[in-house]
């Protein structure tokens, strides 16, 4: 596994040293990811749901850690669907509020989309809240567009709706993950797998 390699990108705002690595339950203990899960925009989700993910899909769950071994970031997801459905999705991906603009979520993209391709996904999804506009502007930039709306995906008073975004990958050289959605928007029980 060649998660260990230092970050040498020198456009960050702020310098900032870290390395990547892949996440162990361990790391739940660390008081780095409950730090980061204060967050209003973090889904937070039991210890067994992280659990789950440790155990199916180590190499999509990883963290970014400071010269200190404190978890700054770290990015969480999996594999799933059939054919050309077949894609990875980013179930979290948070940044420690001290340690933002300094390059950490682009470079937990990075990883996370090039093992994606490595596990031959088609596309790469995830779903964020449509008032989320530093999170939908940056994923944007990264190549994402908003394939469809997701209604009262959050819940809660009031609920909230989703954007779906999605980004080709290396296998859908036609770019067909990003044709218009067969229905938008959506509903959340409408949603396939
Ligand atoms: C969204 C989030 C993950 C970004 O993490 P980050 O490490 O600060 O992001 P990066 O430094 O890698 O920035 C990537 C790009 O996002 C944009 N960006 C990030 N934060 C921004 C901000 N506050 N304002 C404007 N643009 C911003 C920039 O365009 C940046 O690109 P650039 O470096 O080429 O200018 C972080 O703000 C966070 O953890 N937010 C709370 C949780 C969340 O919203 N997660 C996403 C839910 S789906």
């Amino acid at each position: 596994m060649d998660h260990n390699k230092s970050n040498d990108n020198n456009n960050d705002s702020r310098n900032v040293a870290f390395y990547v690595r892949e996440a162990n339950p361990i790391d739940l203990m660390n008081p780095g990811i409950s730090r980061i899960n204060v967050d209003y925009w973090t889904e937070t989700y039991n210890a067994g749901f992280y659990l789950h993910y440790f155990l199916t899909w180590p190499d999509l769950f990883l963290v970014a850690v400071d010269p200190n071994k404190e978890i700054i970031g770290y990015i969480m997801g999996k594999v799933e669907g059939e054919g050309t459905n077949w894609h990875s999705h980013i179930t979290a991906l948070s940044v420690d509020l001290f340690h933002r603009k300094c390059g950490i979520a682009s470079d937990l993209m990075k990883r996370f989309e090039e093992v994606s391709n490595k596990r031959k996904a088609y596309f790469c999804d995830l779903y964020v809240r449509v008032s989320n506009q530093v999170a939908v502007e940056m994923y944007k930039k990264m190549g994402y567009v908003i394939y469809r709306r997701v209604l009262e995906y959050y819940s809660g008073d009031p609920s909230e709706d989703a954007f779906d975004m999605r980004k080709p990958l290396l296998c859908d050289v036609d770019r067909k993950s990003v044709l218009p959605a067969p229905k938008d928007p959506i509903h959340p029980d409408e949603v396939p797998e």
